[in-house]
């Protein structure tokens, strides 16, 4: 059966996580082994030229389920009938440059990217946003797509996610198969919070598995949430494969669905839920089914956890309160 390949946008298209990700997209580990997909790059002028070797590249490849590839540096032309829109070139924070100028920076971006969103995607478009500050940068970008259900607007914690259950994985001497509900509450920053109490290891809760509290508090939050930093003073750039596999994750089960007894990290648009403002782009616990993502419901909270999702909420706020002040939102 031929089926109508899947519109796929990928924005920084030239950049190290692009390249890490375009291969996989191309190769059926997006969307699933029997969905053929066309490849949309977005770059800014000077990088056209880096993404059309990338292309050639992709060429090069004879993937069977890539139908084609535009190259361009117009966002209305990279966005029209888009169904999935990976959102990851971003103004990277350089010297000297204030919180507040980043921000900036990327309302620049993701403002004509989210008006783009709104005037030509599919109907049944999701955007997941990777480019950093990730969540904030995707609410901005939802802002400007009133046209949009607010709810396909996303942001990536899934390498949170999944540095998290490397890191139990090798505490507790386990596979990471054998940890479920693990969560990201919060932000894509240092201030996210890695649940544990929720998380079961081979069906056992994963805190009392642990049975360390120096080790969790001392040692584990504190890894995962600055892993990022750690990866960079290491390799001298930011993560790349890593992240694009989480963004592989990520949108691969908000299409094909999370695994039964099992849920994801996702930030999403909050409904309220677990006292996060609504509408904040802020990660939660969530299940997929028929590619609808839910929140995870009725877990109880202690006072450990309580303090840290606020902190993680409250930096979101200030974000939010940030972009509206520079009249971005
Ligand atoms: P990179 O600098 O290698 O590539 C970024 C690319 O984006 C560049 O090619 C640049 O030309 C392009 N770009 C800039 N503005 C653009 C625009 N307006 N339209 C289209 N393209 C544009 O960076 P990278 O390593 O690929 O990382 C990309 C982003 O992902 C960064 O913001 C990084 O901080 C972020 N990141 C997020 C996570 C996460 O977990 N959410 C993890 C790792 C990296
Ligand atoms: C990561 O988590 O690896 C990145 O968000 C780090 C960064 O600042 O790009």
């Amino acid at each position: 059966m031929t089926r109508t390949p899947v519109n796929v946008t990928v924005t920084g298209a030239a950049g190290q996580i692009g390249y890490a990700l375009l291969f996989r997209i191309a190769s059926g580990h997006l969307l699933g082994p029997d969905v053929p997909v066309r490849l949309r790059l977005l770059e800014i002028p000077q990088a056209v030229k880096a993404a059309e070797g990338t292309a050639m590249e992709l060429d090069d490849c004879a993937f069977p389920l890539l139908s084609g590839i535009d190259i361009t540096d117009d966002a209305k032309t990279a966005f029209d009938g888009v169904n999935v829109a990976l959102l990851v070139g971003a103004r990277p924070r350089t010297k000297g440059m204030e919180r507040g100028d980043l921000l900036e920076a990327n309302g620049g971006i993701f403002k004509p990217q989210g008006e783009a969103i709104n005037a030509g995607a599919a109907d049944d478009v999701r955007v997941l946003v990777v480019g950093n500050p990730a969540n904030t940068n995707a609410l901005i970008a939802q802002q400007h797509a009133p046209d949009v259900p607010a709810e396909r607007f996303t942001a990536m914690t899934r390498l949170d996610h999944n540095r998290a259950l490397s890191q139990l994985a090798k505490k507790l001497g386990v596979s990471v198969t054998d940890i479920k509900k693990l969560t990201i509450w919060g932000n894509h920053s240092a201030t996210q919070y890695p649940d544990l109490f929720h998380a079961e290891v081979k069906g056992q809760n994963a805190a009392q598995a642990v049975n360390d509290q120096a080790w969790l508090e001392n040692e584990f939050i504190p890894t995962v949430a600055k892993r990022g930093a750690a990866i960079i003073e290491a390799r001298g750039a930011s993560s790349a494969a890593s992240a694009a596999n989480a963004a592989i994750d990520h949108v691969h089960d908000w299409v094909n669905g999370t695994a039964e007894g099992d849920w994801v990290s996702m930030a999403i648009p909050s409904d309220g839920s677990y006292g996060v403002p609504e509408g904040l782009i802020s990660s939660f616990p969530v299940t997929v089914t028929d590619g609808e993502y839910s929140i995870v419901q009725g877990l109880e909270i202690d006072e450990f956890s309580r303090a840290r999702i606020d902190a993680s909420v409250a930096e979101l706020v200030e974000e939010r309160d940030a972009v509206k002040a520079l009249g971005l939102i």
